[in-house]
């Protein structure tokens, strides 16, 4: 084990992880933890299982992204968020969960998408108005750059939801380099890079990391079983394989930056001596 993984195995209050020589926690950008919404927690009381279980894994701060559009067209319209965001708080309080929950969606793909943002229809991550989460669909690939042009004209910008599930072959690829030119962010699954969902969403994971085209790392559970947060694990294992200045950076930094609305740091200013591939 090295030195680096050996440090970050030392645990905190509240799930804390010293890293850096300081204590630090975690901000998941993509979590199904609302409930009664989506295909996530039916109840409150399934909701705080997860939130308490998020909160275990050293995340101080969730995203809701209930989904948003395709399926679940006319539900969950930003107000609904809103609402269930300030009731799920209420009771993480009165629950006493370490845990801040704050708005947000995981937006199916969709050519109304500028104007139902210009509505107050659907929702930017943190409410922020600069970080899109946008789902691909996943039986076909569609080129999304007219699309991510349009939102880059109102000054947002996407990051495309576990894009090692719905690109599993083109992490490599030319095409995602002109997304990336048009503002475009990759987020991976923690739970992907453990092997949860295959050997080829696993490889794809890696792959996006390696080539330094996945700028960030999210949770995307939805509940405390088949679909949970591994936040903590996949932490370690980035930092083992890949360095802990880039584990940083695609766990803790990066993420806190979509919620506090500022730019998102890439790969290449981690020391490339660190990674071992
Ligand atoms: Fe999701």
């Amino acid at each position: 084990m090295t030195d680096s993984v050996r440090e970050n195995l030392i645990d905190g209050e509240n799930g804390s992880l010293y890293v850096n020589n300081k204590w630090e926690r975690f901000t998941d950008i993509h979590c199904h933890c609302l409930p009664g919404l989506d295909d996530g927690p039916s109840t409150m009381k399934e909701a705080l299982a997860l939130c308490r279980m998020l909160a275990a894994e050293g995340i101080a701060t969730i995203v809701a992204t209930p989904h948003q559009l395709g399926r679940f067209e006319s539900f969950n319209e930003a107000a609904t968020v809103r609402e269930a965001v300030n009731n799920l708080n209420e009771s993480l309080k009165n629950n006493a969960i370490p845990v801040e929950v704050v708005p947000g969606g995981e937006v199916r793909v969709d050519e109304r998408i500028c104007k139902l943002l210009e509505s107050d229809r659907i929702l930017t991550l943190a409410d922020g108005g600069k970080y899109l989460l946008l789902e691909l669909p996943y039986q076909v690939f569609i080129d999304i750059e007219p699309l991510l042009i349009e939102l880059a004209s109102m000054d947002i910008q996407s990051i495309i939801s576990h894009a090692e599930r719905i690109l599993p072959t083109a992490a490599q690829s030319n095409l995602l380099l002109h997304w990336l030119d048009q503002s475009a962010h990759f987020q991976i699954t923690a739970s992907s890079l453990l092997g949860d969902f295959g050997p080829e969403a696993q490889r794809a994971a890696w792959d996006f990391l390696t080539s330094g085209r996945a700028a960030l790392v999210a949770t995307d559970s939805h509940d405390i079983d088949s679909r949970k947060p591994r936040m903590r694990t996949a932490f370690r294992h980035i930092s083992d394989k890949l360095g802990k200045e880039l584990a940083h950076l695609v766990c803790i930094e990066n993420p806190l930056r979509v919620i506090n609305g500022r730019d998102i740091l890439p790969l290449s200013l981690c020391d490339q001596k660190e990674i071992d591939r």
